[in-house]
């Protein structure tokens, strides 16, 4: 087999054999087939596009390429949950202890952020002394022990993902759907996942921008996952303005643990309903979506939910105090208040620019290497389709450098719409691809 044929047989828009994307997938690794040959491939994709099968072969072929956790050790369907990203997105700090406390177990490796998208390692290190790198034995005798834990993404898993990803990120092919699915699909399948629930976002805060994207994205993966065997719906979620009130990594950690004892926002709340309620039906816990939200909000009430992360927190090496009294939580020292600058009704909050201000503000990274401020952010007071007054408060900024806090404020310029006429309904879920 010769990886010239292959670029050729793309590129006049064939379909590959499951042999040839063994073979370039293997070749990439091991790093016979050069960066060169791959890019050309890449771009050969973008344009023609794969198949349903093709991509369900890369899939496979990439999910083995390193190594893959065995779950099977943990009695129950695993079901893992992942987000292609957004603003404010805390879902998995609320989602992993409210479904481990009704039952599903969680084992969940998750990554750091990288640009106005948060990571929930990032996030959970806000409990002081919390360990995100666990052994393999330790992640999965804690799931074992306690039902849930959260980790960093640790050993091989996915090398020719992460080689592709990289050399995607500089050639102008990230943008490819095939892609895109098959190199998330292919890190949730070696992490050995039984059935994945999927939240794609969509918006000016997300990787997907309009509802057609999304949703061929979606479609996708749940169609690598029925390929493949594991069980995958994908929830479709607005990613226009930020979810929930808070951006910025402890500030996000207070907002899901309010969430978690039945007092979040709104959205938020509804969200990680519904995502947790259908990881309950994948999880075979419920018979219904409806099933699974009267239990979650039973949990959440009870207190059992917040009392499951303070679990987690502490077998993780962290500071369960900090779970039960906030104030313990990493907080900043300067507080600046944006207010609005007429009456009317708030139309639009531009989730990117809220993205930015928070990753200018310290509590995101530009670079893999970047330090980051735990406790710096954003608190929104007001959300689309609210009314205010001239002179409200619309978000206060949490810094700790006064420069850094002058141009967060310059990101926000205009980030908040206000008008007379209230906005349309708002959308927070758009459909279910299952
Ligand atoms: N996230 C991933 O993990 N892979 C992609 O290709 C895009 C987003």
């Amino acid at each position: 087999m010769r990886m010239v044929d292959m670029i050729a047989k793309k590129r006049d828009g064939g379909e590959l054999t499951t042999e040839e994307i063994r073979f370039l997938v293997e070749g990439y690794t091991s790093g016979s087939i050069p960066d060169y040959q791959m890019s050309a491939w890449a771009m050969a994709v973008l344009f023609r596009g794969m198949t349903a099968r093709e991509t369900g072969d890369l899939t496979l072929a990439m999910a083995g390429s390193g190594e893959q956790l065995d779950l099977s050790s943990l009695s129950g369907v695993k079901v893992d949950k992942h987000s292609t990203g957004g603003v404010g997105d805390k879902t998995t700090l609320v989602v992993a202890p409210l479904v481990a406390a009704a039952g599903i177990p969680v084992a969940k490796m998750s990554g750091r952020g990288l640009g106005y998208s948060g990571g929930t390692i990032d996030k959970l290190e806000s409990f002081s002394g919390f360990q995100v790198e666990r052994t393999r034995e330790q992640f999965l005798q804690q799931v074992h022990d306690i039902g849930v834990s959260v980790i960093g993404q640790s050993g091989n898993l996915t090398p020719a993902d992460k080689k592709l990803y990289a050399l995607r990120d500089v050639t102008a092919t990230v943008e490819a759907v095939p892609l895109i699915a098959s190199s998330i699909m292919s890190k949730k399948i070696a992490a050995g996942a039984d059935a994945i629930l999927l939240d794609v976002k969509v918006g000016k805060g997300a990787f997907m921008k309009n509802l057609e994207q999304a949703e061929t994205l979606a479609r996708a993966m749940v169609d690598i996952g029925s390929q493949v065997g594991r069980k995958t719906v994908a929830v479709i979620s607005d990613m226009n303005q930020p979810l929930g009130f808070a951006v910025g990594n402890a500030l996000e950690v207070k907002e899901a643990i309010e969430t978690l004892a039945g007092k979040g926002p709104r959205d938020l709340t509804e969200l990680v309903l519904a995502i947790g309620a259908r990881m309950l039906l994948l999880g075979g816990l419920v018979a219904t979506v409806e099933e699974g939200r009267g239990k979650l909000e039973e949990i959440m009430a009870s207190g059992k939910a917040v009392d499951k992360l303070a679990e987690m927190v502490e077998a993780q090496g962290g500071d369960k105090e900090e779970v039960y009294n906030l104030e313990k939580l990493p907080k900043a020292t300067l507080l600046h208040a944006i207010t609005a600058k007429q009456d009317g009704f708030i139309t639009d909050i531009d989730a990117e620019a809220v993205g930015h201000a928070s990753v200018v503000l310290g509590a995101g990274r530009l670079t893999k290497e970047m330090a980051i401020d735990l406790a710096v952010g954003l608190v929104l007071h007001k959300k689309r389709g609210d009314q205010v007054q001239a002179g409200e408060t619309l978000v206060t900024v949490h810094a700790n450098q006064e420069q850094l806090l002058q141009s967060a404020l310059q990101e926000l310029e205009g980030a908040f719409q206000i008008s007379d006429i209230p906005p349309g309904k708002q959308t927070l879920i758009y459909k279910i691809v299952e």
